[in-house]
């Protein structure tokens, strides 16, 4: 059985088309066709995201013109599916790729597919609430200088997350002038951003299209620009992982909500969900409740820490009420307005918001401790070596120096707090002890680690 609710939820999850408010219209008029009838395979003149001619060729050619690019591939396997498609596109089987800690999950099952070496470099975090913050350009100039000597394979390529899921915003300009200083392409995760990477030099980026967007779940787009990665290579990736049968449902709605998103229609919704967030934002700031500063008006972030309550326990007494919070964390609960906010949000956000408090707030939760990790660290075991290796699984307080054969990795973010083939110094085993207490239900009482080692 469900939560039990004497009012229609209160929805403030992704899709951002929210429950189908804020369908592309175009979207809508289809699926208000008879049930099916949009369900095609690639007939000729219809084709699909690898045909060079048909309807779906002409969409991705028409996005890309569209959001400044010069290649749009349309994907059905969400932004997960693109990354990794970007990602063995652009790294060549045995190279490293320098990737953020806070990459999504994906990324890193995409190293396993591709025989690539995760080079992970650490960010800064906000210890007020736990959240990994954006990367400055100073801290990539050291973990570019630190790569150079990181190992004997060459580092392909730099991938970046912006912006965050919290709608967190990086100087993108400035890393990726870096990066292409140093000789390596660019991608950019933007699932939650609408293709800004691209106007900051970026060679791929990579939209989801229900995240910021008006598109179904599962749709995606990957951007492309400029001559450091070939049209070829990413098509040749994308042929490799990509189903035969593309659904036609999900290219029509990437394509009809990326056009929608620049049309006349689509900015104006957009400046009325983001007015109407602006005056939410006041109202709840008005009251007290501390929100995290972000660049993306439709997600609003309150910081739970200093109210004194787990971001996963909020979230749990919310819904108990009615209200549907997108990512809750340990210091934080992110809410998604979408691009058209439910009616009774003004009235009923605030009200529980307070009620929160009043029942389960408290003195300030002490301050986050950052993971003890390196600036760059590569996995001691390679890690599709380590994640199919015999494993065992051990107590965490008895995890200290054995290597991991599974990632720890709580969803929502589906950021890893551990990845396959890391030796887990004491110090991270004590950080993963203090992490499972911060997600409570998350993160089991066991790890699994490589038998033997
Ligand atoms: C930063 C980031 N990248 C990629 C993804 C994967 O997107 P999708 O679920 O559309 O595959 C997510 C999902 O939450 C994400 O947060």
């Amino acid at each position: 059985m469900g939560p039990f609710w004497r009012s229609a939820p209160l929805a403030l999850h992704l899709p951002a088309h929210g429950r189908g408010r804020a369908l592309a219209p175009a979207l809508e008029r289809l699926l208000r066709q008879p049930p099916g009838s949009w369900d095609l395979p690639e007939l000729p003149g219809f084709g699909g995201p690898l045909e060079p001619e048909g309807t779906v060729a002409e969409a991705q050619r028409r996005a890309a013109a569209l959001l400044g690019a010069e290649r749009c591939w349309f994907g059905v396997n969400g932004a997960s599916g693109l990354l990794q498609a970007a990602l063995l596109a652009i790294c060549p089987p045995g190279s490293q790729v320098l990737l953020p800690r806070n990459l999504h999950r994906s990324l890193l099952h995409g190293c396993v597919l591709g025989g690539l070496e995760p080079l992970l470099f650490d960010l800064p975090s906000d210890p007020i609430t736990g959240l990994w913050l954006p990367l400055e350009a100073q801290r990539l100039e050291r973990v570019l200088a630190a790569a150079v000597t990181s190992g004997a394979d060459p580092v392909a390529a730099l991938v970046l997350v912006d912006p965050t899921y919290q709608g967190l915003v990086a100087d993108l300009p400035a890393l990726v002038a870096l990066a292409h200083r140093a000789g390596l392409p660019v991608l950019v995760d933007q699932a939650h951003g609408g293709g800004e990477a691209l106007a900051a030099g970026a060679d791929l980026v990579v939209l989801s299209v229900q995240k910021s967007g008006t598109g179904l779940a599962q749709s995606a787009a990957l951007l492309a620009q400029g001559d450091r990665v070939a049209p070829a290579a990413i098509e040749r990736a994308l042929l490799w992982l990509q189903t035969s049968s593309p659904s036609a449902l999900l290219l029509a709605s990437s394509w009809a909500a990326l056009e929608h998103a620049v049309s006349v229609a689509g900015v104006r919704q957009r400046h009325r969900a983001e007015a109407r967030a602006a005056r939410l934002r006041q109202r709840l700031e008005a009251l007290g409740l501390p929100l995290v500063a972000n660049g993306d008006p439709l997600r609003l972030v309150l910081a739970t820490a200093p109210l004194g309550i787990n971001g996963l326990e909020a979230d749990a007494w919310l819904l108990q009420r009615g209200l549907i919070a997108e990512l809750p964390e340990p210091g934080a609960l992110t809410f998604c307005l979408g691009l058209n906010p439910p009616g009774g949000l003004e009235r009923r956000l605030p009200r529980l918001l307070q009620d929160l408090c009043r029942a389960i707030g408290g003195e300030p939760l002490p301050p986050f401790t950052p993971p003890p990790l390196p600036l760059l660290a590569a996995p001691e075991l390679p890690i599709g070596v380590a994640w199919r290796s015999p494993a065992e699984a051990v107590p965490l307080e008895r995890a200290a120096g054995r290597v991991a054969a599974a990632p720890i990795c709580p969803y929502p973010p589906g950021i890893p707090l551990l990845v396959p083939g890391e030796r887990i110094d004491p110090a991270r085993a004590d950080w993963l002890l203090v992490q499972q207490r911060l997600w409570p239900g998350q993160i089991a009482d066991t790890v699994s680690v490589v038998v033997g080692s």
